[in-house]
């Protein structure tokens, strides 16, 4: 690993001090403006490479009296998530400056809050890294509130994207994606968005009052086109913490969704969303699997029928052969009441092999406020059963599925074990 350099700068109103930085810079314009700016500060002496946050995310030894990091973030596909994860690494002491292609206040705000000291969009003039450094060192010294503070333990800034998938259709799951967008706005104070992936027949926005924007099918197209403007434009608000975006595209009009088209678009309007809820379509394969790969959770509805079950034990396989290291969920159909159901919600286990994470409820009479009133049900219907039900799913949610996904690792050689016992 290479040592940081030495060196004195001057510090407003202080006498000089030693100063050690530096930098992992993968455009060669920006990295000769980074050396010039580095080399007036540190005297001639800042390590400035070529490389990008990979490089420093390699580190594993930081010299100890490091002031300054500067890291090249144009390539993370997930900036923020990268930052965190330097930001634990670096010493506590350290500054770190980011830059970027992306000029987004969001991404800005989200790598100050995960403890970067601030964060400049590439191109950017000569010297003005050098009062950035310059502005990083005056706020350490006076302690200064931007003086960078690891995130709290506990406090997820991870993307995470919840699909929500119906094992056929009418069995509540744009309800149920409305419903869970709502109650896990309110009950983590962050906006969510809420998107229906089914541009030609999605009844989320219609469930919501909202008008269906065109703008869709045109940012899945050329993801790389969405900006802050585009998302604010097209994210209609719903209520304090919830926002939606659907289309309406007309039934001859074909779309075929390009490759990873979803995943794209996902993570460009993660940029201003931690928190996506996906209405997935059972009509379309190809949209289907993208959002699937991208997916961080699913939540699978299985109705109490035999097709139901079928058709979520397929759905399984292929949650499971897409997205290996997403959570999945399962819940049973509030659509259709059970008790008239022939299949019993053991039959449904038995065939899944696992256990039914909720029972969503019937309640007709707050699903259908909720449709006259074009509002989620937990709004309109706070006292449901319904809402009662999704409770512990939200609070399932609302951990990161990365400990999940640890955990069924363990309960698998624990499993494994077992069996190996009983073998014997
Ligand atoms: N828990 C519930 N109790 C009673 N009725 C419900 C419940 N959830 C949804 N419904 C009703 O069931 C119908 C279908 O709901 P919804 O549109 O959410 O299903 P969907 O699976 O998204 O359908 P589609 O396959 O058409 O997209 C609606 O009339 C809705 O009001
Ligand atoms: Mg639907």
């Amino acid at each position: 690993m290479a040592s940081s350099a030495q060196a004195k700068v001057a510090v407003a109103g202080e006498p000089r001090r030693s100063v050690s930085a530096m930098a992992f810079v993968s455009d060669s314009t920006t990295l000769g403006r980074v050396s010039a700016d580095l080399f007036n500060l540190t005297m001639g002496k800042a390590n400035v490479s070529e490389g990008s946050i990979d490089n420093a995310l390699a580190i594993s030894e930081w010299p100890r009296n490091l002031d300054i990091l500067i890291v090249d973030l144009a390539d993370s596909a997930d900036p923020v998530a990268d930052a965190a994860a330097l930001r634990t690494a670096t010493p506590a002491g350290c500054m770190v400056i980011g830059i970027g292609r992306i000029n987004d206040v969001a991404l800005y705000r989200d790598l100050i809050t995960v403890g970067f000291a601030d964060y400049l969009a590439m191109p950017f003039a000569e010297g003005v890294m050098g009062r950035t450094v310059e502005r990083a060192l005056e706020v350490r010294e006076r302690g200064g509130a931007v003086a960078p503070q690891p995130q709290a333990p506990g406090k997820e800034t991870k993307p995470r994207t919840l699909a929500v998938l119906g094992a056929r259709g009418g069995v509540g799951t744009t309800t149920t994606a409305v419903a869970i967008g709502s109650m896990l706005g309110s009950a983590i104070r962050e906006d969510v968005l809420l998107i229906d992936f089914d541009l030609h027949y999605g009844t989320l926005m219609l469930a919501l009052d909202l008008e269906a924007i065109d703008a869709l099918r045109e940012a899945l197209d050329q993801p790389d086109r969405i900006d802050t403007l585009f998302i604010q434009q097209v994210a209609q608000k719903k209520g304090d913490h919830l926002y939606a975006m659907g289309a309406e595209e007309a039934p001859n009009a074909g779309f075929q969704a390009r490759p990873h088209a979803a995943s794209d678009f996902l993570r460009a309007v993660h940029r201003r969303f931690r928190w996506i809820v996906a209405d997935v379509p059972r009509g379309d394969p190809v949209i289907q699997r993208q959002v699937l790969e991208a997916a961080t959770d699913v939540l699978l509805i299985v109705d109490l029928t035999l097709p139901g079950v079928r058709d979520a034990l397929r759905l399984q396989q292929m949650v499971h052969d897409v997205a290996p290291g997403a959570r999945l969920l399962l819940a049973t159909s509030g659509a259709i009441d059970s008790r008239r159901s022939a299949v019993k919600i053991a039959d449904v286990e038995r065939s899944l092999k696992r256990k039914i994470d909720c029972q969503i409820p019937s309640d007709p009479a707050a699903a259908l406020q909720a449709v006259n009133f074009g509002k989620p049900l937990p709004e309109v219907v706070q006292g449901s059963a319904v809402v009662k039900a999704l409770r512990p799913l939200l609070a399932t949610l609302d951990k990161s599925p990365d400990s999940d996904v640890a955990r069924k690792g363990a309960t698998s050689v624990i499993a494994r074990f077992r069996q190996g016992l009983r073998k014997k």
